[in-house]
């Protein structure tokens, strides 16, 4: 929007008070800024009223709240609070432990979401609302690059859907069926995150990447006993051996006999039981959702698919969906889970509440690589590098992506911040941690000395979008880190038998000339980078290719673990700090480590950090 047109409608639209709150402003049709709320106070997947978020959108647009045409937000509370209740009538008395627990949130806040708007920012309109699915489907329809699409929604829960299908079509979105609450394939999934000891809502990408360890020994148990999978997709939960209608945990006693033992103590061991939980539940997942691919195809005749609702970051799932489907395209909105719900639910009001036309999108996504956050001039970095007086270089447009090429190519660990913050979960090269691919210790020393994370976790190549088909079995784009693909055949490293050996003995044995991005089962999670979206990103690793004749390197989001992904120059100088990263690169200055003064700190930041 350029600085003079005149803006004739601004509509903000909010997510919050489940988690990842976030908030997102379209300004005559057009996402103008989009942001989450954790990346600005600093607790990881922070449900709070997105307050900051808020601000800062309002400034990207230049607008203040009086500015404000409509406010909207992507959920019913109402229509959930009924849910919950009805929830606890099944169970009565038995919940009501978890229901006086929940009680204070929604009689203090989520209830009456107008008034909390009006007291927060000092909005005084009235407050429109959207149905959870109804967002989700619009943030993955309206960006997307199709004029017609079917449309799918999968996620945990909202008010009563769990899932829902339909199709769009120019401004129109149908949606034709949900899915009820407590059949759930989200909650499915989380059960199991919760039974293997990672944290719901949170350690699902975890678990996937657990998986390939396994083998889905328990596939069948799963499809005798937990879950009824209809010949549409459509599943049912056998709820005795769940405990979300009542409990505070999501498994119960029966389900812990049915896997020979009690779920996974946190932080304790992954043992092989884990791993192979893992693989039958993904197993699980992906033969639902390609059940359910198959019948939003033949319900709706369509070629392209939009997917959004957390279930749409499984990546693995997705790239079967593209391989084994029936749609010939697929658009994922990037921030797929409930923050993506702030961009549905204020597109929603645009197109239709208001009924304004969308233009045809003629094969071009609207999501602008989902740079949508907040970025720092070379001006302000300076300035903030300055004021503490830390020692940096300046690099020119001429030298800074052969310099930082060569760092990377030297094995060094780069914190790389760059333009505008990332929209959802995954770094793109905006916000993120680089390094070189090629090395057999790279995954190791990332995964220990910088995130601080578990070893097993997988790390994600950024390639650039013309070479993609010469890694990976990949034909198409895959700028979100969306989609899984296998790196080419001709680039593997035939691999030992596994028997007998222990997890980080197989992670320790090299699977291609790219092994750090190579995860157990030679699948990659993919990002395709384009000169026209990331030019500065695509620079660096067109002159690592250079240096090196490999046109991938290693990506992961720019945080430790627990941590959020930073945002201002100030979290990337901390977390550059306290980890053992070895170069931070901030729009055009770069910092080496050695130059740098002690870091004091107390010893305990970490544990400040959630666990996630
Ligand atoms: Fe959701």
């Amino acid at each position: 929007m350029g600085r003079f047109s005149k803006v004739s409608m601004n509509i903000l639209g909010i997510s919050c008070f489940y988690h990842d709150s976030a908030a997102c402003i379209v300004q005559d049709g057009q996402v103008v800024a989009a942001a989450q709320q954790e990346r600005f106070s600093r607790k990881k997947h922070d449900p709070r009223f997105p307050k900051n978020a808020i601000k800062y959108c309002l400034e990207e647009a230049r607008i203040t709240v009086q500015d404000l045409d409509y406010i909207v937000f992507y959920d019913k509370p109402f229509l959930t609070f009924e849910r919950l209740l009805m929830s606890y009538l099944t169970v009565a008395p038995k919940g009501l432990r978890s229901w006086l627990e929940a009680m204070p949130l929604w009689l203090g806040q989520k209830l009456y979401v107008p008034k909390v708007v009006k007291k927060e920012v000092g909005y005084e309109g009235d407050v429109l609302f959207t149905e959870h699915h109804e967002a989700h489907a619009a943030s993955a329809f309206y960006p997307s690059p199709f004029d017609e699409a079917a449309i799918l929604t999968i996620d945990g829960v909202g008010e009563w859907a769990t899932a829902s299908y339909g199709f769009g079509r120019g401004k129109d979105i149908s949606l034709l069926k949900e899915l009820h609450f407590p059949d759930s394939l989200g909650l499915l999934y989380s059960a199991f995150t919760y039974f293997t000891g990672f944290r719901v809502n949170s350690g699902e990408y975890k678990l996937m990447g657990l998986a390939p360890y396994g083998t889905p020994k328990y596939k069948d148990l799963i499809l005798s006993e937990l879950v009824d999978v209809k010949k549409d997709g459509s599943i049912r939960l056998n709820l005795s051996y769940f405990d979300f209608l009542g409990g505070l945990r999501m498994t119960n006693r029966r389900f812990a006999r049915l896997f020979n033992g009690p779920a996974r103590k946190p932080e304790t061991e992954v043992t092989q039981r884990e791993m192979d939980i893992a693989a039958s539940i993904q197993a699980v997942t992906e033969k639902i959702i390609l059940r359910i691919a198959n019948h939003v195809y033949a319900e709706t005749g369509q070629k392209n698919l939009c997917f959004a609702g957390g279930v749409a970051l499984n990546c693995v799932a997705n790239g079967r969906i593209l391989r084994e489907g029936p749609f010939e395209n697929i658009w994922i909105q990037p921030a797929a889970g409930d923050a993506g719900g702030a961009m549905g639910a204020a597109l929603s009001v645009w197109h239709r509440y208001l009924e304004n036309d969308r233009p045809n999108p003629n094969g071009h996504e609207t999501q602008h690589g989902s740079y949508l956050g907040p970025s720092f001039s070379n001006e302000m970095v300076k300035e903030f590098l300055k004021s503490k007086d830390y020692p940096y270089h300046e690099l020119h447009p001429g030298n800074r992506a052969r310099i930082i090429a060569e760092q990377i190519a030297a094995g060094k660990i780069v914190g790389y911040m760059a333009g505008r913050m990332e929209f959802g979960p995954r770094a793109l090269g905006a916000r993120s941690i680089l390094g070189d691919p090629r090395r057999g210790d790279t995954q190791t020393v990332m995964n220990l000395k910088i995130k601080y994370r578990e070893s097993f976790r997988p790390f994600a190549p950024s390639v650039l979008e013309e070479k993609a088909s010469e890694y990976f079995d990949v034909d198409r784009p895959s700028p979100y880190m969306l989609l899984v693909a296998s790196v080419k055949k001709e680039r593997r490293v035939p691999q030992p038998s596994r028997d007998g050996m222990s997890m980080l003995e197989r992670l320790k044995a090299k699977r291609s000339d790219i092994p750090a991005v190579t995860h157990l089962d030679y699948s990659a999670r993919l990002q395709t980078v384009n000169q026209t979206h990331k030019p500065d990103y695509h620079a660096i690793i067109s002159e690592f290719e250079k240096l090196t004749g490999c046109a991938v390197i290693v990506n992961t989001s720019f945080n430790v673990r627990g941590e959020p992904i930073i945002c201002t120059p100030e979290h990337a100088y901390q977390c550059f700090m306290r980890t053992e990263m070895d170069v931070l690169a901030m729009e055009d200055f770069v910092l080496f480590k050695e130059e740098q003064p002690p870091w004091k700190e107390g010893d305990d930041w970490r544990s400040e950090l959630e666990l996630d």
